[in-house]
C-alpha cells in the first residue's frame, strides 16, 4: 500500500488510474474515509468485502462527483428526492433510489435500490473528476474499517487497522482528518414519502424544511443496512454511557465537564460539531492506550448530537430505537 499525503492533482490521476485497473484507494471524504473501488468493476468490488471482512450482501454506496450522473445509476427519481439532492449535494447525505442495470447485484446486494453520494471534499471531488473523466461511471466507498469497528476519520487509522489487507497497488489518500467525522445521513427515497435509515450531518430539521420525513425504528429495519446490527461503530474498549467514570476508565466529554481524579481524558470538545468530529479517533485512541472501559458524556441537544447519540448507543450494544 502506498501512502500519499496532500495529494496533488497528478497523484489524483495516478488514483483515479489505479481505480480503473482495479486496485483500491482510500480516500477522505468530509464524513468518513471511504474505502474506493471502480463500482462497475466486480472483483476489484469484491476485494473491498475482503479488506474489510464484511458480510457479501451488504449493499455499498456509489460515489459520483455531480447530479449529471445520477440518471446513470437510478431511475424513477421522485421529485422529493430530486429537491433534497439539489439541496445537500454535494454533501454529507446519501439518498437509496430505484436502481438502474448498471447497479448490479455485487453493489446493491442484491436489492432493487442503490445508494448514491455526491461527497463535498475537495480530494473526493477531484479523484471522483478524474475517475470519470478516464470513463469511470462511480466509486464504490464504505467507510475505511474491519466489519464492526469505528469508521477511520483519518488516514493513520486506515494504515493502522486496514494497512496488512491491502496490497502493495492499493493507495491511501491522506487529506487530513475529516471535517464532520461521522457517516452521512441515509434518506430511503424508494417510497412516497423519505425515510431516514441513518441519522447524519443532514439533520431531520434541515429535511423538514423540504419534505416531509420519517425516521425508522431501527430495530425493526427491512432494508440490510449494516449499521443496524447491535454492537456496530464499536471499540474494543467497553463503551458506557452518561456514568460518572472512575480512577482508570477513559473520558469523552465536552469540554465544560471536568475530569475526576485518574480518569484518562481522551477528549474536550468544545461544541456538538467538535465532537462529532473527534469522537472516532478518541475511541481508537482509548484503544491504543489498551483502556478497558470509555466512559461517553453524551451531547444532548438535536442537531448533529442526535447523531452522535446513535452512533454511541451502537458502540455500546444498547438495542434501543431512536426517539425524537
Ligand atoms: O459517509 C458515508 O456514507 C461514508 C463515506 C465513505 O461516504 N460511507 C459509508 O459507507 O458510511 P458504509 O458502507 O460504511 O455504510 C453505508 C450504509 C450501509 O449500512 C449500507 O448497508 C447502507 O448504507 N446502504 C447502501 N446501499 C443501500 C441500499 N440500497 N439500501 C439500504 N441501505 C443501503
Ligand atoms: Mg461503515
Amino acid at each position: 500500500m502506498e501512502l500519499i499525503i496532500n495529494p496533488t492533482l497528478n497523484e489524483i490521476k495516478k488514483a483515479a488510474k489505479a481505480l480503473r485497473d482495479g486496485h483500491l484507494v482510500a480516500f477522505p471524504t468530509e464524513t468518513v474515509y471511504g474505502l474506493g473501488a471502480d463500482a462497475t468493476n466486480k472483483e476489484a468490488v469484491s476485494r473491498i468485502y475482503s479488506v474489510k471482512a464484511r458480510p457479501p450482501d451488504h449493499p455499498l454506496i456509489v460515489h459520483i462527483s455531480s447530479i449529471n450522473l445520477l440518471n446513470e445509476w437510478a431511475t424513477d427519481i421522485p421529485e422529493f428526492a430530486m429537491m433534497l439532492a439539489r439541496k445537500f449535494w454535494p454533501g454529507p447525505m446519501t439518498l437509496i433510489l430505484k436502481r438502474k442495470n448498471l447497479a448490479k447485484d455485487f453493489i446493491t446486494g442484491g436489492q432493487s435500490s442503490v445508494g448514491i453520494r455526491i461527497p463535498s471534499d475537495p480530494i473526493a471531488q477531484s479523484l471522483l473528476k478524474e475517475f470519470e473523466k478516464s470513463g469511470g461511471f462511480g466509486i464504490a466507498a464504505p467507510s475505511a474499517n474491519r466489519f464492526g469497528e469505528v469508521s477511520s476519520t483519518t488516514a493513520s487509522s486506515i494504515v493502522e487497522n486496514l494497512g496488512s489487507y491491502l496490497t502493495t497497488q492499493d493507495l491511501v489518500l491522506d487529506g487530513g482528518q475529516c471535517k464532520i467525522g461521522i457517516e452521512s445521513t441515509i434518506i430511503d427515497c424508494t417510497r412516497m414519502k423519505s425515510h431516514i435509515l441513518r441519522p447524519g450531518a443532514v439533520t431531520i430539521k434541515m429535511i423538514e424544511k423540504i419534505t416531509d420525513v420519517e425516521i425508522k425504528n431501527t430495530n425493526s429495519l427491512e432494508i440490510r443496512v449494516s449499521g443496524s446490527f447491535g454492537v456496530h461503530y464499536a471499540p474494543k474498549a467497553r463503551v458506557i454511557l452518561d456514568q460518572t467514570p472512575k480512577p482508570g476508565d477513559g473520558l469523552i466529554a465536552l469540554s465544560n465537564v471536568l475530569t475526576p481524579r485518574g480518569v484518562i481524558r481522551l477528549a474536550s470538545p468544545e461544541n456538538e460539531d467538535e465532537f462529532a468530529r473527534i469522537l472516532y479517533s478518541s475511541l481508537q485512541e482509548g484503544d491504543n492506550l489498551k483502556l478497558a472501559k470509555v466512559i461517553v458524556m453524551q451531547p444532548t441537544n438535536n442537531g448533529i448530537s442526535f447523531a452522535i447519540r446513535e452512533r454511541l448507543s451502537r458502540a455500546a450494544g444498547i438495542q434501543q430505537s431512536i426517539d425524537l
